[in-house]
């Protein structure tokens, strides 16, 4: 049998788990042009949340539909194969849906991993995945922290954040996160190697909070949340700071918090570049490389938060906005 997470309905503000239900049926017969994977992991990615809603299609993707499986990255093994491309063993990092299996064209967003995976499989969707690859691309090509940099992280015990606090670690900056929990603010520092945490939901205000912990100002701001975060870490930077702008949760399926004080963008001559990782396709090995080397070297730590079963799909995507997860969410299926 093939089992699935459809979308039950459209989640309102924060997804639940009850957003999200179970359903069964026959496993699809392969045609001419087709392959059958098996999915082995599922990786639970906050963005999804923007096609969730009625009219969320752009350019990206189209709007997930009810009662549809809801689209995901998975990691997959060609079981069975009537397409030119596609060989039974072949592994595959893909944009599926959240299924124990996929029949497809071959026409889906797909990357292909190597035949011998060097390092625990769920790493090629966390730390050797689009996350860990978000990581190394706005902090390598963007960022590009030194010695000489304060480095601000927000959503800093996340997927995308516990790897970009730890490149940074690796350029020789200061590294701060922004958190919402004193457990991880704690971890971050005793595990990760962060410098100092500031926590999103302390007494004192954000802007704050940051500036207690770092006095000398920002230099660099990599942004997962957006909103009122974005807001108070452009308050904190220094003169020709720059913004990374990798995500912004806190504005997903909900109406977004403008930041109003981009003004300070002039006066303070920052400068400001969003990315979307999947448009380096191309550098996907180059950076799987790099992080390849830094894992084998014990230079970098791959944290996860995961849980057993397909039933426990949307509660683990549910995670993600109420903060439970202490690094890479992910599904073992
Ligand atoms: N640009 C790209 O190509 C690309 C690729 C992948 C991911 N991303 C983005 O990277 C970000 C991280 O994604 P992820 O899937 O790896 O999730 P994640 O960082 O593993 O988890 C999200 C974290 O965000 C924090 N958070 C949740 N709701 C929040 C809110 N309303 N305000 C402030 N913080 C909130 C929570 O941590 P605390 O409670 O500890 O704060 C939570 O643990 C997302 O914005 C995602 O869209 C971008």
């Amino acid at each position: 049998m093939m089992r699935s997470v459809v979308l039950a309905r459209r989640p309102q503000g924060n997804p639940v788990e009850a957003d999200f239900a179970l359903s069964e049926a026959p496993l699809p017969t392969v045609t001419e042009g087709t392959f059958l994977t098996r999915n082995d992991f599922i990786s639970l990615d906050a963005g999804f949340r923007n096609w969730m809603n009625e009219d969320s299609g752009d350019e990206v993707l189209p709007a997930m539909a009810l009662n549809e499986p809801v689209m995901g990255l998975v990691l997959a093994e060609v079981i069975e194969s009537q397409h030119v491309d596609y060989q039974v063993g072949d592994k595959l990092m893909a944009r599926f849906s959240w299924q124990t299996h996929t029949l497809s064209d071959g026409t889906d967003f797909i990357a292909r991993l190597p035949d011998t995976l060097e390092f625990n499989p769920s790493a090629y969707m966390g730390v050797l995945g689009d996350t860990g690859m978000s990581a190394y691309f706005g902090m390598t090509d963007i960022a590009k922290p030194t010695e000489q940099d304060c480095v601000l992280i927000s959503g800093a015990g996340g997927a995308v954040g516990t790897i970009a606090g730890q490149i940074a670690k690796l350029c020789g900056a200061r590294v701060v996160g922004i958190v919402g929990s004193q457990a991880k603010a704690d971890w971050l520092c005793n595990t990760l190697g962060y410098d100092a945490a500031v926590l999103r939901t302390g007494d004192a205000s954000l802007s704050d909070a940051i500036q207690a912990a770092c006095p000398d100002g920002v230099d660099v701001f990599f942004d997962n949340v957006g909103g009122q975060t974005l807001e108070a870490a452009i308050t904190n930077m220094n003169h020709r700071g720059r913004l990374v702008l990798c995500g912004a949760i806190s504005g997903y399926g909900v109406t977004p918090h403008g930041p109003g004080n981009l003004f300070e963008l002039i006066t303070k001559e920052l400068s400001v570049e969003g990315f979307m990782t999947h448009f380096r396709h191309e550098r996907y090995d180059e950076a799987r490389d790099q992080l390849s080397t830094w894992l084998r070297e014990g230079a970098l730590q791959s944290p996860e938060h995961r849980l057993v079963g397909i039933e426990n799909v949307g509660k683990a995507f549910a995670d993600l906005f109420a903060g439970e997860n202490f690094g890479k969410t992910i599904v073992e299926l």
